[in-house]
Protein backbone atom coordinates (compact mmCIF):
# COMPACT_ATOMS: atom_id res chain seq x y z
CA UNK A 1 0.00 0.00 0.00
CA UNK A 2 0.82 3.71 -0.49
CA UNK A 3 1.14 6.27 1.61
CA UNK A 4 1.60 10.19 1.49
CA UNK A 5 4.53 12.15 3.04
CA UNK A 6 3.70 15.72 3.09
CA UNK A 7 5.85 18.12 4.40
CA UNK A 8 3.80 21.42 5.47
CA UNK A 9 4.34 25.04 5.27
CA UNK A 10 4.46 25.18 1.55
CA UNK A 11 1.88 28.32 0.49
CA UNK A 12 -0.05 26.97 -2.59
CA UNK A 13 -0.20 29.27 -5.51
CA UNK A 14 -1.75 29.28 -8.94
CA UNK A 15 -4.43 27.28 -10.83
CA UNK A 16 -5.33 23.37 -11.81
CA UNK A 17 -7.95 22.16 -14.01
CA UNK A 18 -10.85 20.43 -12.31
CA UNK A 19 -11.48 16.99 -13.80
CA UNK A 20 -15.11 15.22 -14.70
CA UNK A 21 -17.31 14.22 -11.81
CA UNK A 22 -16.90 10.87 -10.63
CA UNK A 23 -20.61 10.76 -8.96
CA UNK A 24 -22.02 11.59 -12.57
CA UNK A 25 -19.48 9.50 -14.80
CA UNK A 26 -20.88 6.13 -12.44
CA UNK A 27 -24.77 6.31 -13.07
CA UNK A 28 -24.21 7.44 -16.78
CA UNK A 29 -22.05 4.41 -17.49
CA UNK A 30 -24.03 2.19 -15.90
CA UNK A 31 -26.92 3.47 -18.01
CA UNK A 32 -25.11 3.82 -21.28
CA UNK A 33 -26.22 -0.53 -21.58
CA UNK A 34 -29.90 1.02 -22.03
CA UNK A 35 -29.49 0.78 -25.78
CA UNK A 36 -27.04 -1.76 -27.52
CA UNK A 37 -25.84 1.25 -29.69
CA UNK A 38 -21.97 2.45 -28.89
CA UNK A 39 -21.57 5.95 -26.75
CA UNK A 40 -18.91 8.05 -26.10
CA UNK A 41 -18.10 9.31 -23.02
CA UNK A 42 -15.84 12.90 -23.05
CA UNK A 43 -14.11 14.52 -19.59
CA UNK A 44 -13.97 10.70 -18.04
CA UNK A 45 -11.79 11.05 -14.80
CA UNK A 46 -9.10 8.44 -14.40
CA UNK A 47 -9.95 7.09 -11.62
CA UNK A 48 -10.18 3.64 -9.36
CA UNK A 49 -13.85 3.56 -9.45
CA UNK A 50 -14.12 4.21 -13.13
CA UNK A 51 -11.78 1.60 -13.71
CA UNK A 52 -14.21 -0.66 -11.30
CA UNK A 53 -17.72 0.11 -13.34
CA UNK A 54 -15.68 -0.21 -16.73
CA UNK A 55 -14.80 -3.96 -15.07
CA UNK A 56 -18.08 -5.08 -14.04
CA UNK A 57 -19.39 -3.51 -17.31
CA UNK A 58 -17.02 -5.57 -19.30
CA UNK A 59 -18.06 -8.44 -16.64
CA UNK A 60 -22.23 -8.00 -18.11
CA UNK A 61 -20.40 -8.27 -21.74
CA UNK A 62 -19.89 -4.56 -22.87
CA UNK A 63 -16.56 -3.47 -24.93
CA UNK A 64 -15.25 -0.65 -22.95
CA UNK A 65 -12.50 1.35 -24.13
CA UNK A 66 -10.72 4.37 -22.42
CA UNK A 67 -8.31 6.97 -24.03
CA UNK A 68 -7.24 10.61 -23.47
CA UNK A 69 -10.48 11.21 -21.13
CA UNK A 70 -12.78 9.32 -23.21
CA UNK A 71 -14.74 6.70 -22.65
CA UNK A 72 -16.60 4.19 -25.34
CA UNK A 73 -18.88 1.70 -24.03
CA UNK A 74 -20.19 -0.70 -27.01
CA UNK A 75 -22.98 -2.48 -24.78
CA UNK A 76 -24.53 -4.43 -28.24
CA UNK A 77 -23.11 -7.92 -26.66
CA UNK A 78 -23.96 -6.94 -22.65
CA UNK A 79 -25.64 -10.38 -21.47
CA UNK A 80 -25.49 -10.98 -17.70
CA UNK A 81 -27.67 -9.36 -15.88
CA UNK A 82 -26.34 -10.09 -12.03
CA UNK A 83 -23.36 -7.99 -10.08
CA UNK A 84 -21.74 -10.18 -8.08
CA UNK A 85 -20.56 -9.36 -3.94
CA UNK A 86 -16.66 -9.22 -5.63
CA UNK A 87 -17.82 -6.05 -7.63
CA UNK A 88 -20.43 -4.31 -5.07
CA UNK A 89 -18.05 -4.29 -2.42
CA UNK A 90 -15.87 -2.19 -3.90
CA UNK A 91 -17.68 0.16 -4.80
CA UNK A 92 -21.21 0.75 -3.96
CA UNK A 93 -22.18 2.97 -6.62
CA UNK A 94 -22.07 -0.49 -8.56
CA UNK A 95 -25.92 -0.25 -7.18
CA UNK A 96 -26.86 2.35 -9.98
CA UNK A 97 -26.75 -0.41 -12.64
CA UNK A 98 -29.74 -2.35 -11.20
CA UNK A 99 -32.28 -0.08 -12.74
CA UNK A 100 -30.69 -0.23 -16.24
CA UNK A 101 -30.29 -3.97 -15.77
CA UNK A 102 -33.80 -4.33 -14.69
CA UNK A 103 -35.31 -1.95 -17.56
CA UNK A 104 -33.32 -4.28 -20.26
CA UNK A 105 -33.60 -7.57 -18.93
CA UNK A 106 -36.54 -7.44 -17.01
CA UNK A 107 -34.11 -8.69 -13.90
CA UNK A 108 -31.53 -9.08 -11.95
CA UNK A 109 -29.61 -10.32 -9.14
CA UNK A 110 -27.53 -7.84 -6.94
CA UNK A 111 -25.44 -8.52 -4.47
CA UNK A 112 -26.90 -5.92 -1.35
CA UNK A 113 -24.05 -3.42 -0.75
CA UNK A 114 -22.79 -3.51 2.67
CA UNK A 115 -22.69 -0.43 5.43
CA UNK A 116 -19.27 1.55 4.98
CA UNK A 117 -17.21 3.26 7.02
CA UNK A 118 -19.18 6.66 6.85
CA UNK A 119 -21.51 5.02 7.98
CA UNK A 120 -24.73 2.30 7.44
CA UNK A 121 -25.97 2.98 3.94
CA UNK A 122 -29.42 1.44 3.41
CA UNK A 123 -31.26 0.66 -0.54
CA UNK A 124 -34.62 0.78 1.05
CA UNK A 125 -35.81 3.56 -1.57
CA UNK A 126 -33.70 2.13 -4.46
CA UNK A 127 -36.42 -0.77 -4.00
CA UNK A 128 -39.35 0.80 -3.06
CA UNK A 129 -38.74 2.71 -6.44
CA UNK A 130 -38.56 -0.48 -8.12
CA UNK A 131 -41.52 -1.96 -6.53
CA UNK A 132 -43.62 0.80 -7.75
CA UNK A 133 -42.56 0.16 -10.93
CA UNK A 134 -43.80 -3.35 -11.03
CA UNK A 135 -40.28 -4.65 -9.92
CA UNK A 136 -41.14 -7.65 -7.73
CA UNK A 137 -37.78 -8.08 -5.32
CA UNK A 138 -36.70 -10.50 -3.03
CA UNK A 139 -33.64 -10.96 -0.99
CA UNK A 140 -31.48 -14.14 -0.37
CA UNK A 141 -28.42 -14.66 0.91
CA UNK A 142 -27.12 -11.50 0.71
CA UNK A 143 -28.77 -10.77 -3.01
CA UNK A 144 -31.35 -8.79 -4.20
CA UNK A 145 -33.28 -10.86 -7.04
CA UNK A 146 -35.45 -8.32 -8.81
CA UNK A 147 -38.03 -9.10 -11.91
CA UNK A 148 -40.34 -7.88 -13.61
CA UNK A 149 -43.37 -10.18 -14.57
CA UNK A 150 -43.58 -7.64 -17.80
CA UNK A 151 -42.24 -4.56 -19.02
CA UNK A 152 -42.31 -1.79 -16.39
CA UNK A 153 -45.08 0.67 -15.91
CA UNK A 154 -45.05 4.28 -15.33
CA UNK A 155 -46.12 5.27 -11.59
CA UNK A 156 -46.22 7.76 -8.92
CA UNK A 157 -42.56 7.32 -6.69
CA UNK A 158 -42.11 9.80 -3.46
CA UNK A 159 -39.02 8.88 -3.07
CA UNK A 160 -38.38 10.82 0.60
CA UNK A 161 -36.65 8.61 3.43
CA UNK A 162 -35.74 9.97 6.98
CA UNK A 163 -32.57 11.40 5.37
CA UNK A 164 -34.46 13.01 2.48
CA UNK A 165 -33.63 11.83 -0.91
CA UNK A 166 -30.97 9.61 -2.43
CA UNK A 167 -29.30 10.59 -5.40
CA UNK A 168 -28.08 6.83 -6.90
CA UNK A 169 -31.87 6.06 -5.78
CA UNK A 170 -33.15 8.97 -8.35
CA UNK A 171 -30.33 7.97 -10.78
CA UNK A 172 -31.53 4.04 -10.86
CA UNK A 173 -35.39 4.72 -11.12
CA UNK A 174 -34.93 7.54 -13.89
CA UNK A 175 -32.47 5.21 -15.40
CA UNK A 176 -35.43 2.42 -15.17
CA UNK A 177 -38.13 4.28 -16.01
CA UNK A 178 -36.91 6.13 -19.25
CA UNK A 179 -38.26 2.82 -20.98
CA UNK A 180 -41.24 2.16 -19.09
CA UNK A 181 -44.73 2.59 -20.23
CA UNK A 182 -46.53 5.63 -19.58
CA UNK A 183 -45.44 8.39 -17.38
CA UNK A 184 -43.54 7.93 -13.98
CA UNK A 185 -43.16 10.97 -11.53
CA UNK A 186 -40.57 10.79 -8.77
CA UNK A 187 -41.79 12.91 -6.05
CA UNK A 188 -38.56 14.34 -3.62
CA UNK A 189 -35.79 13.52 -5.99
CA UNK A 190 -32.56 14.25 -5.37
CA UNK A 191 -31.37 17.48 -7.43
CA UNK A 192 -27.79 17.16 -7.51
CA UNK A 193 -25.83 17.98 -10.30
CA UNK A 194 -25.16 14.66 -11.06
CA UNK A 195 -28.46 13.76 -11.58
CA UNK A 196 -29.15 16.74 -13.66
CA UNK A 197 -26.09 15.25 -15.85
CA UNK A 198 -27.52 11.89 -16.01
CA UNK A 199 -31.11 13.11 -17.53
CA UNK A 200 -29.19 15.50 -19.84
CA UNK A 201 -26.72 11.90 -20.91
CA UNK A 202 -30.36 10.35 -20.75
CA UNK A 203 -32.15 12.52 -22.86
CA UNK A 204 -29.49 12.85 -25.03
CA UNK A 205 -30.36 9.13 -26.10
CA UNK A 206 -33.79 9.83 -26.98
CA UNK A 207 -35.22 9.78 -22.93
CA UNK A 208 -38.06 12.01 -22.26
CA UNK A 209 -37.55 13.89 -18.87
CA UNK A 210 -38.87 17.06 -17.40
CA UNK A 211 -37.57 18.48 -14.05
CA UNK A 212 -34.63 17.02 -13.54
CA UNK A 213 -32.98 19.43 -10.86
CA UNK A 214 -35.88 19.81 -9.21
CA UNK A 215 -37.71 18.07 -6.42
CA UNK A 216 -39.96 16.38 -9.24
CA UNK A 217 -39.09 14.42 -12.08
CA UNK A 218 -41.52 13.45 -14.97
CA UNK A 219 -40.58 10.70 -17.21
CA UNK A 220 -42.56 9.68 -20.28
CA UNK A 221 -41.73 6.11 -21.49
CA UNK A 222 -39.86 5.45 -25.12
CA UNK A 223 -40.10 2.61 -26.57
CA UNK A 224 -36.05 2.83 -27.57
CA UNK A 225 -32.63 4.83 -26.87
CA UNK A 226 -29.72 5.41 -28.82
CA UNK A 227 -26.11 5.45 -28.41
CA UNK A 228 -24.62 9.04 -27.82
CA UNK A 229 -21.63 11.75 -27.44
CA UNK A 230 -21.50 13.35 -24.37
CA UNK A 231 -19.47 15.36 -22.06
CA UNK A 232 -19.14 14.66 -18.07
CA UNK A 233 -19.85 18.09 -16.23
CA UNK A 234 -16.96 19.29 -13.87
CA UNK A 235 -16.57 17.54 -10.16
CA UNK A 236 -17.74 19.96 -7.54
CA UNK A 237 -15.78 17.98 -4.57
CA UNK A 238 -12.56 18.08 -6.50
CA UNK A 239 -12.98 21.46 -6.92
CA UNK A 240 -13.56 22.55 -3.44
CA UNK A 241 -11.27 19.92 -1.96
CA UNK A 242 -8.37 22.19 -3.95
CA UNK A 243 -9.81 25.59 -3.18
CA UNK A 244 -9.41 24.25 0.21
CA UNK A 245 -6.22 22.92 -0.03
CA UNK A 246 -5.01 26.17 -0.81
CA UNK A 247 -6.85 28.28 1.38
CA UNK A 248 -5.38 25.88 4.42
CA UNK A 249 -1.65 26.97 3.48
CA UNK A 250 -2.36 30.84 3.40
CA UNK A 251 -2.11 30.62 -0.15
CA UNK A 252 -4.47 31.46 -3.77
CA UNK A 253 -5.44 28.53 -5.82
CA UNK A 254 -7.94 28.94 -8.27
CA UNK A 255 -9.40 26.08 -9.79
CA UNK A 256 -10.57 25.90 -13.17
CA UNK A 257 -12.86 24.20 -16.11
CA UNK A 258 -15.30 23.98 -12.89
CA UNK A 259 -19.42 25.23 -12.58
CA UNK A 260 -19.34 28.17 -9.72
CA UNK A 261 -23.04 27.38 -9.35
CA UNK A 262 -22.52 23.70 -8.38
CA UNK A 263 -20.77 25.16 -5.63
CA UNK A 264 -23.47 28.13 -3.68
CA UNK A 265 -23.77 26.67 -0.41
CA UNK A 266 -19.62 26.33 -0.17
CA UNK A 267 -19.12 29.18 -1.76
CA UNK A 268 -20.90 31.38 0.74
CA UNK A 269 -19.13 29.58 4.03
CA UNK A 270 -16.04 30.54 2.83
CA UNK A 271 -17.21 34.33 2.48
CA UNK A 272 -18.79 33.98 5.97
CA UNK A 273 -15.93 32.32 7.25
CA UNK A 274 -14.01 35.85 6.09
CA UNK A 275 -12.15 34.39 2.73
CA UNK A 276 -12.13 36.43 -0.21
CA UNK A 277 -13.51 34.23 -2.65
CA UNK A 278 -13.23 35.73 -6.59
CA UNK A 279 -16.04 33.86 -9.16
CA UNK A 280 -15.57 33.55 -12.76
CA UNK A 281 -17.69 31.70 -15.48
CA UNK A 282 -16.17 28.46 -15.38
CA UNK A 283 -13.56 29.20 -12.23
CA UNK A 284 -13.13 30.33 -8.89
CA UNK A 285 -10.50 31.52 -6.71
CA UNK A 286 -9.80 31.82 -2.97
CA UNK A 287 -7.23 34.03 -1.09
CA UNK A 288 -6.14 31.94 2.13
CA UNK A 289 -3.50 34.89 2.89
CA UNK A 290 -5.43 36.59 5.88
CA UNK A 291 -6.77 34.19 7.85
CA UNK A 292 -10.46 32.69 8.14
CA UNK A 293 -12.93 32.71 11.34
CA UNK A 294 -15.13 30.07 12.52
CA UNK A 295 -18.21 28.72 10.95
CA UNK A 296 -20.61 26.41 11.71
CA UNK A 297 -21.74 23.72 9.13
CA UNK A 298 -24.36 21.63 8.32
CA UNK A 299 -24.67 19.49 6.11
CA UNK A 300 -27.92 18.95 3.67
CA UNK A 301 -28.79 17.30 0.47
CA UNK A 302 -27.94 19.52 -2.40
CA UNK A 303 -28.22 22.95 -2.79
CA UNK A 304 -27.01 22.18 0.72
CA UNK A 305 -23.55 22.11 2.25
CA UNK A 306 -22.09 19.05 0.82
CA UNK A 307 -21.36 15.79 2.89
CA UNK A 308 -18.99 15.33 0.63
CA UNK A 309 -16.79 18.16 1.90
CA UNK A 310 -17.49 18.32 5.43
CA UNK A 311 -14.51 16.44 6.10
CA UNK A 312 -12.10 18.80 4.26
CA UNK A 313 -13.90 22.21 5.61
CA UNK A 314 -13.29 20.61 9.28
CA UNK A 315 -9.63 20.66 8.32
CA UNK A 316 -9.84 24.00 7.44
CA UNK A 317 -12.04 24.91 10.36
CA UNK A 318 -9.21 23.12 12.40
CA UNK A 319 -7.20 26.40 12.54
CA UNK A 320 -9.96 28.62 12.08
CA UNK A 321 -10.46 31.66 14.40
CA UNK A 322 -12.93 30.67 17.14
CA UNK A 323 -15.06 27.30 17.32
CA UNK A 324 -16.95 25.93 14.96
CA UNK A 325 -19.74 23.39 14.92
CA UNK A 326 -20.25 20.95 12.21
CA UNK A 327 -23.45 18.71 11.76
CA UNK A 328 -23.56 15.75 9.56
CA UNK A 329 -27.50 15.37 8.23
CA UNK A 330 -26.76 13.28 5.35
CA UNK A 331 -24.27 10.52 7.27
CA UNK A 332 -24.66 11.02 10.86
CA UNK A 333 -21.68 8.74 11.53
CA UNK A 334 -19.32 10.11 8.82
CA UNK A 335 -16.57 11.66 11.57
CA UNK A 336 -14.09 9.22 11.54
CA UNK A 337 -11.51 11.71 10.35
CA UNK A 338 -12.02 13.19 13.81
CA UNK A 339 -9.85 11.12 15.50
CA UNK A 340 -6.80 11.72 13.07
CA UNK A 341 -7.19 14.82 12.62
CA UNK A 342 -6.98 15.45 16.62
CA UNK A 343 -3.91 13.13 16.03
CA UNK A 344 -2.45 16.39 14.13
CA UNK A 345 -2.75 18.34 17.03
CA UNK A 346 -6.93 19.98 16.36
CA UNK A 347 -9.28 20.53 19.02
CA UNK A 348 -12.80 18.58 17.72
CA UNK A 349 -15.09 17.09 20.13
CA UNK A 350 -18.11 14.68 18.88
CA UNK A 351 -20.92 15.32 20.33
CA UNK A 352 -23.38 12.68 18.63
CA UNK A 353 -24.05 13.79 14.76
CA UNK A 354 -22.28 16.96 15.09
CA UNK A 355 -18.65 18.06 16.01
CA UNK A 356 -17.42 20.90 18.33
CA UNK A 357 -14.19 22.26 16.76
CA UNK A 358 -12.13 24.98 18.96
CA UNK A 359 -9.56 26.51 16.21
CA UNK A 360 -5.72 25.97 17.27
CA UNK A 361 -2.84 28.29 16.56
CA UNK A 362 -1.46 25.22 14.14
CA UNK A 363 -1.16 21.65 13.53
CA UNK A 364 1.59 19.59 13.63
CA UNK A 365 3.05 16.75 11.28
CA UNK A 366 2.03 13.26 12.42
CA UNK A 367 1.59 9.60 11.33
CA UNK A 368 -2.35 9.38 10.28
CA UNK A 369 -4.39 6.91 8.61
CA UNK A 370 -6.91 7.44 5.94
CA UNK A 371 -10.51 5.74 6.42
CA UNK A 372 -12.31 6.91 3.29
CA UNK A 373 -11.82 8.47 0.00
CA UNK A 374 -13.07 12.30 1.40
CA UNK A 375 -11.41 11.64 4.94
CA UNK A 376 -7.96 10.94 2.83
CA UNK A 377 -8.55 14.19 1.86
CA UNK A 378 -8.62 15.81 5.26
CA UNK A 379 -6.02 14.66 6.05
CA UNK A 380 -3.67 15.54 3.20
CA UNK A 381 -5.13 19.19 3.64
CA UNK A 382 -4.26 19.37 7.02
CA UNK A 383 -0.43 17.95 6.18
CA UNK A 384 0.09 21.23 3.99
CA UNK A 385 -0.70 23.47 6.47
CA UNK A 386 0.69 21.59 9.18
CA UNK A 387 4.58 21.98 10.73
CA UNK A 388 7.13 19.38 10.23
CA UNK A 389 6.22 15.78 7.97
CA UNK A 390 2.97 14.38 7.91
CA UNK A 391 2.54 10.09 6.41
CA UNK A 392 -1.17 9.84 5.68
CA UNK A 393 -1.08 5.80 5.13
CA UNK A 394 -4.09 3.79 2.87
CA UNK A 395 -4.17 6.46 0.61
CA UNK A 396 -5.19 4.06 -1.81
CA UNK A 397 -9.16 5.43 -0.79
CA UNK A 398 -8.24 8.88 -2.75
CA UNK A 399 -7.74 7.15 -5.99
CA UNK A 400 -10.68 6.06 -6.19
CA UNK A 401 -12.07 9.48 -6.70
CA UNK A 402 -9.46 12.33 -6.94
CA UNK A 403 -7.08 12.24 -10.40
CA UNK A 404 -3.41 13.24 -10.37
CA UNK A 405 -4.17 14.13 -6.90
CA UNK A 406 -0.60 14.39 -5.61
CA UNK A 407 0.43 16.13 -9.24
CA UNK A 408 -1.79 18.81 -8.92
CA UNK A 409 -1.23 19.94 -5.33
CA UNK A 410 2.49 19.56 -6.69
CA UNK A 411 1.56 21.72 -9.11
CA UNK A 412 0.70 24.11 -6.77
CA UNK A 413 3.63 24.03 -4.63
CA UNK A 414 3.07 21.14 -2.53
CA UNK A 415 6.04 19.09 -0.93
CA UNK A 416 4.13 16.01 -0.99
CA UNK A 417 4.98 12.30 -2.70
CA UNK A 418 4.18 9.33 -2.90
CA UNK A 419 6.43 6.26 -0.93
CA UNK A 420 5.52 2.52 -0.39
CA UNK A 421 4.25 2.26 3.23
CA UNK A 422 6.80 -0.52 4.93
CA UNK A 423 5.09 -0.37 8.34
C1 LIG B 1 -24.23 9.72 -3.30
C2 LIG B 1 -22.77 10.01 -3.61
C3 LIG B 1 -21.98 10.23 -2.34
C4 LIG B 1 -22.63 11.32 -1.50
C5 LIG B 1 -24.10 11.01 -1.27
C6 LIG B 1 -24.84 12.14 -0.56
C7 LIG B 1 -22.45 8.76 -5.67
C8 LIG B 1 -21.71 7.67 -6.37
N1 LIG B 1 -22.22 8.88 -4.36
O1 LIG B 1 -24.27 8.50 -2.56
O2 LIG B 1 -20.66 10.64 -2.72
O3 LIG B 1 -21.97 11.38 -0.24
O4 LIG B 1 -24.78 10.80 -2.53
O5 LIG B 1 -24.70 13.32 -1.26
O6 LIG B 1 -23.14 9.54 -6.28
N2 LIG B 1 -30.69 6.47 2.23
C9 LIG B 1 -31.71 5.71 2.72
N3 LIG B 1 -32.25 4.74 1.92
C10 LIG B 1 -31.82 4.54 0.64
C11 LIG B 1 -30.78 5.32 0.15
C12 LIG B 1 -30.24 6.30 0.96
O7 LIG B 1 -32.12 5.87 3.87
O8 LIG B 1 -32.36 3.65 -0.04
C13 LIG B 1 -30.08 7.52 3.08
C14 LIG B 1 -28.58 7.33 3.30
O9 LIG B 1 -28.32 6.44 4.36
C15 LIG B 1 -28.13 8.73 3.59
C16 LIG B 1 -29.05 9.58 2.69
O10 LIG B 1 -30.16 8.74 2.39
O11 LIG B 1 -28.40 9.06 4.93
C17 LIG B 1 -28.41 10.04 1.41
O12 LIG B 1 -27.79 8.94 0.75
P1 LIG B 1 -27.74 8.82 -0.83
O13 LIG B 1 -28.12 10.12 -1.45
O14 LIG B 1 -28.48 7.61 -1.25
O15 LIG B 1 -26.21 8.56 -1.09
P2 LIG B 1 -25.67 7.78 -2.35
O16 LIG B 1 -26.56 8.04 -3.49
O17 LIG B 1 -25.34 6.38 -1.99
Amino acid sequence: MDLFEITGGARLSGAIPVSGAKNAVLPIMAASILTSQKSIIHNVPDLQDVATMRKILEYLGARVSFSGGTLTIDPSSVSKSDAPYEFVKTMRASVSLLGPLISKFGSARFSLPGGCVIGSRPIDLHLKGLEKLGVSVGIEQGYINAESSGPLKGTYIFLGGNFGSSVLATCNLMSAAVLAQGETCIEFAACEPEVVDLAGFLTAMGAKIQGAGSPLIRIEGVSSLQGVEYTIIPDRIEAGTFLLSGIMTRGKVAVENCCPRHLGAFIEKLKEAGIPVSLYDHAIEADGSRGWNAVDIVTLAYPGFPTDLQAQMMALLTIARGVSIVTEKVFPERFIHTGELNRLGSNILLDGSGAIVRGVEGLKGARVMASDLRASAALVIAGLAAEGTTSVSRVYHLFRGYEKFEDKLASLGASISRKKDIS
